[in-house]
């Protein structure tokens, strides 16, 4: 199970009967948590996924720590290693960690002891992302076998690695827009994945905008999403933040655009990632 005493690191062999279970899960009332204390250790830039678990803590009862990584002593030379042991001499019930470099969070984890919730480590992965967003189309059908295609830089993007392994496991039929590199066709060999033309996502039912990781080096090589891309049957999703004007078109940030998924992905957040500090814990104490 992902979830377990070590936190929840990857979505790697989320069997799909515990996904059920862990949606199910969403949906119920939750233990409060007073007395529990998490670190929020947050190395790169984040909105959505750093100000969700410390709203979602807060609502189950906990208490947070937020580490600074720049009023850390890492500034006057100390191991990445050595700050997470020192914290983990603090007693946190668990760490939600965020990165650069894929497999920190793993190796917190191992260094530490303490559980970890992976928020996004590098192009590997985010989990708790992927959970979000496979719960918000479970919650609109729960027995469909969607049928998803992923347009942007897929290699660079720990969101799609997260929601792939999820979705293969699902047998949910995924492909990825050609934009001519490539990084994008060697990714599809790797999972398995069609790579098709970008006229073909008008089959799918959902269509997955992913931003394009500057910060990783992606390039703008698709023209952004657009109404023009869309048949009237499908919906669209985006993790965020949406870079508007280069992932998809002004047109589509609209709040009540009817076909777009990117605020039920958003209210999702909050009950999942109750749901997840809720289990950690639980499986922390069992
Ligand atoms: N989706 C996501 O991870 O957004 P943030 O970078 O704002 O956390």
């Amino acid at each position: 199970m992902p979830i377990g005493r070590a936190g929840i690191l990857s979505t790697e062999s989320f069997p799909p009967h515990e996904l059920n279970s862990f949606f199910r899960l969403v949906e119920k009332p939750r233990t409060n948590r007073k007395g529990s204390i998490g670190m929020l250790c947050f190395f790169e830039a984040s909105t959505r996924t750093e100000l969700s678990f410390e709203m979602a803590g807060l609502r189950l009862g906990m208490a947070w720590s937020k580490v600074e990584p720049s009023g850390l002593s890492l500034q006057k030379g100390e191991s990445l290693r050595d700050t997470f042991q020192v914290l983990s001499h603090y007693k946190p019930d668990l760490f939600v960690v965020r990165h650069s470099v894929a497999y920190l969070p793993h190796a917190v984890s191992e260094w530490t002891g303490v559980p970890v919730i992976n928020a996004g480590d590098g192009i590997n992965e985010h989990p708790t992302q992927a959970l979000i967003d496979t719960f918000t189309l479970w919650k609109m059908n729960s027995k469909k076998r969607y049928s998803i295609a992923f347009f942007g830089d897929v290699f660079r993007s720990r969101v799609a690695r997260s929601n792939l392994k999820i979705w293969k496991a699902l047998n949910w039929n995924v492909s990825v827009v050609d934009d001519g590199s490539e990084n994008t066709k060697n990714f599809a060999k790797a999972f398995g994945i069609r790579v098709i033309p970008r006229r073909g996502i008008r089959e799918a039912d959902v269509i997955y905008c992913l931003r394009v990781q500057a910060e990783r080096g992606s390039s703008y090589a698709l023209s952004p999403l657009s109404n023009s891309d869309l048949s009237k049957k499908s919906k669209f999703m985006h993790a965020g933040p949406v870079v508007m004007g280069k992932d998809m078109l002004l047109e589509l940030c609209e709040r009540a655009h009817p076909q777009s998924l990117i605020h039920e992905q958003l209210k999702n957040s909050l009950p999942v990632r109750e749901a997840i500090l809720d289990e950690v814990l639980k499986r922390a104490r069992a």
